[in-house]
């Protein structure tokens, strides 16, 4: 279980490689322009970065979640807005069209999605529907063989770049979120109108978005699962979901010490170099071990994704505690970095900046509460340990 194989580290290689390589030179730019890593998606796509877990019939690397989260974590460490391009289009769309969706479905959009030709989007969250997500206004009104769809979707992870959107939308609204459907929306359908980019604190160079659905439409062939299945359909894919966020925020924490115990050697101050200062040891000690206690978390939690295990508790706890982790330490990490900690140069202001997201998106700190204490309150006092056969 806690053995990596080959594959795994050859992962790990060529993530860290072309995250330090590629991505590291230009990020200070591209976060304070807002500017979208175009080039450097393209390039993620070439590396199959995009298309990880995606079974190689429809295009993909046919990987497993550890070496997708071990991908995450690397070029997290580097740039944020990159990895949630990567985990948005991996674990939420690609994942939840190849598990649930029909086979036409797969072959039309999948090879698409997996080269990086298309980039998708996941779209929940309404101006009034975020942690709430089961009051849903977008309406997907049914016809004869189509939904009109219409309505507005908040917070769009990808929303300017992206040609293909899943949209949870009303259908039969006694019903409450068992009338909710998924619709595969394309963006070149007419109706589809993209708002303007956020101006954010972190990930500044991801494009987030609001859109909005006037008359859309959309094809019943386009919707996944059976009729009322899209809220479900909403919760499996974001509990995955939220496993490549936990690896975000892993990459971030583990950024920000490495950056820690690297300047910590070479700055000197009182006649040493700080790391020989308890004051700033004992800090990097503490960041070792909850990073550490934060990946053995995610690692299982992908672990158990793997196996075909229920993973719902674990990747929700660590979603909550790997997203603290990476908060507490990169704040940390500017503190050893004294005055240097809080210029763009040192490359710690913004990990700690991007860090916040990682408490918000896919469920915020606080959901991921709701749902670790009612599987507590349902029996699940701890998340149950595998047993070797
Ligand atoms: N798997 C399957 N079904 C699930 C489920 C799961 N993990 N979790 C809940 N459900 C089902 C329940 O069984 C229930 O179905 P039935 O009534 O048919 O039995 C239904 O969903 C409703 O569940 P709850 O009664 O628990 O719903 P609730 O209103 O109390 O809220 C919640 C649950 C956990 C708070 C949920 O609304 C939630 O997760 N909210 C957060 C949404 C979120 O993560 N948004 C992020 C936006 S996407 C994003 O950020 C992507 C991006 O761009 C980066």
């Amino acid at each position: 279980m806690f053995q990596l194989t080959e594959e795994h580290i050859a992962v790990r290689e060529a993530a860290r490689q072309f995250a330090q390589n590629e991505l590291k030179p230009g990020v200070i730019e591209r976060d304070s322009q807002m500017r979208y890593p175009k080039d450097e998606i393209r390039k993620m796509a070439e590396l199959g970065f995009l298309g990880m877990m995606v079974s190689p019939e429809y295009g993909g690397g046919g990987m497993d979640t550890l070496s997708y989260v071990i991908a995450m974590e690397e070029i997290s460490k580097v740039d944020s807005s990159c990895s949630v391009i990567m985990s948005v289009n991996n674990s939420l769309v690609c994942w939840g069209i190849e598990t649930y969706g029909s086979e036409e479905q797969k072959r039309k959009y999948l090879p698409k999605l997996a080269s990086g030709e298309w980039i998708g989007s996941f779209c929940l969250s309404e101006p009034e529907a975020g942690s709430d997500a089961t009051s849903q206004r977008t309406l997907a009104v049914e016809m004869d063989d189509h939904y009109l769809l219409s309505g507005t979707k908040n917070w769009i992870t990808n929303g300017g770049t992206s040609q293909l959107h899943l949209v949870m939308a009303q259908t039969h609204v006694d019903k409450g979120h068992r009338g909710i459907n998924c619709l595969i929306v394309e963006r070149e359908m007419p109706g589809v109108v993209i708002g303007a980019k956020e101006d954010k604190l972190g990930i500044r160079a991801s494009d987030t978005h609001t859109i909005m659905y006037t008359d859309v439409k959309v094809p019943k062939e386009n919707r996944i699962g059976e009729d009322g299945f899209g809220f479900k359909f909403a919760m499996k894919t974001l509990s995955g979901g939220r496993i490549g966020i936990a690896a975000q925020a892993l990459g971030i924490a583990a950024g920000a010490y490495e950056l820690a115990v690297a300047y910590s050697k070479e700055r000197e101050a009182f006649g040493k170099p700080i790391s020989q200062h308890q004051g700033i040891s004992f800090k990097l000690a503490e960041m070792a071990t909850e990073i550490e206690a934060a990946r053995m978390m995610v690692y299982r939690a992908a672990w158990m994704k793997d196996q075909g295990l229920n993973y719902d508790q674990a990747a929700a706890m660590a979603k909550l505690y790997t997203s603290d982790v990476a908060m507490k330490h990169t704040v940390e990490a500017v503190q050893v970095h004294g005055g240097y900690g809080f210029v763009k140069e040192y490359h710690v202001e913004r990990l700690m900046r991007d860090a916040k997201i990682t408490q918000i998106y896919e469920g915020t700190s606080e959901v991921q509460k709701i749902v670790i204490s009612r599987n507590i309150l349902n029996g699940e006092l701890y998340v149950p340990m595998p047993v070797k056969d």
